[in-house]
């Protein structure tokens, strides 16, 4: 081989390997942008969920993606957290690097949030936040608020023990033993309804949490705090089991069956309980959940009529509370159940 045959060799390897390094340069710069989509009319929309902790907030997850599909015009980019604070913050700045156009979260806990807002701010993004809320130190940081009152919920809770036990109100020197299970500590949805039961312990002389612990709104959680309950009190000084959501609830219930111990309208004890998911209203129906407070997940309408404003640059109300009602055995018929969403 000639020194110009080798010279043309090394030549030609020098140029392919540039090319391919441009190749993959330009794949790995676009790859992470979802939003270079075929369509570039959809309003791309962000959405931010912390998990999938439980039954209701699969129907939350269900009721946005149902809201923004191609052919309403959006894109929607779902990210679930798992469960963690860090991996939502990390969402919201990919979301922030995709350009996406209008940012929907529902966050794990109440703090925390005023970097990242402040980034999607300066990055011009709209935040909407659903479901739970937020405290930041500027309400700048945020366009509007979709959600519950969690503790207006927490408050129709409290006054659903009150009748459930307004019988033996005039002994009300007998205790009425409470076991608390706990959502997610710092999130607003616990925040408001423990903040309810203990306006309503102020208010019942009589009423005592005798345990409390914090259930994650999970199943798991709640049957492990339920049975650890038993063991230390006796189901015979437990008189209502206050459950911050249907997971907790349905946990604490398996926990009351492995120990043969009987709840409903013929026990002394009873379970209280929020979302009214349909598995539990059925329950509730059937006398086995004394009381169920509605956490309403159907948001996604509400988030679209929002962005749907905001899109048109008209004005949106910062906060918009999404509707809810509370249900005992004496309140509800299959009919109706069947006729609901989730
Ligand atoms: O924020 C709403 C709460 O979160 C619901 O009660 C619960 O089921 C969910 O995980």
């Amino acid at each position: 081989m000639t020194k110009k045959h080798i010279i043309t060799i090394l030549t030609f390897t020098l140029l392919l390997l540039l090319s391919i390094t441009t190749i993959s340069c330009s794949l790995s710069k676009s790859a992470p942008n979802d939003t270079d989509d075929e369509n570039p009319d959809l309003t791309v929309v962000g959405f931010s969920q912390p998990g999938a902790e439980s039954a209701w907030r699969v129907a939350l997850t269900d009721s946005v993606k149902e809201s923004f599909t191609e052919d309403k015009g959006y894109k929607l980019i779902y990210k679930d957290a798992q469960s963690k604070q860090d991996n939502q913050i990390r969402d919201i700045r990919t979301f922030i690097q995709q350009g996406v156009d209008y940012i929907v979260i529902s966050p794990i806990v109440e703090t925390g949030w005023d970097t990242v807002f402040s980034e999607a701010k300066a990055a011009g993004i709209p935040v909407i936040i659903c479901d739970r809320n937020v405290v930041v130190s500027n309400e700048s940081l945020y366009t509007a608020f979709v959600g519950s009152d969690f503790k207006a919920e927490g408050e129709s809770a409290v006054y659903l023990m009150e009748k459930l036990f307004e019988d033996s109100e005039p002994d009300s020197n007998k205790p009425l033993n409470i076991v608390h299970i706990q959502g997610t500590l710092g999130s607003s949805a616990q925040i408001g309804r423990s903040h309810a039961l203990e306006l309503g312990l102020g208010d019942h002389e009589n009423w005592k949490v005798v345990y409390e612990d914090c259930g994650e709104f999970t199943k798991a959680k709640g049957r492990e705090i339920m049975a650890m309950a038993i063991d230390e009190l006796g189901a015979e000084n437990i008189d209502v089991v206050y459950c911050e959501n249907d997971e907790e609830a349905f946990g604490a219930m398996a926990a009351l069956n492995e120990a043969g111990i009987s709840y409903g309208p013929d026990s002394g004890i009873k379970i209280v309980s929020f979302d009214a998911v349909n598995t539990a209203l059925i329950m509730c129906m059937n006398g086995q959940i004394s009381a169920e407070v509605e956490c309403n997940p159907l948001q996604g309408p509400y988030i679209y009529n929002l962005i749907s404003h905001l899109k048109n640059g008209e004005a949106v109300p910062k906060i918009t509370y999404v509707k809810e009602q509370y249900f005992t055995s004496e309140s509800l018929t299959a009919d109706f159940i069947e006729g609901r969403k989730y």
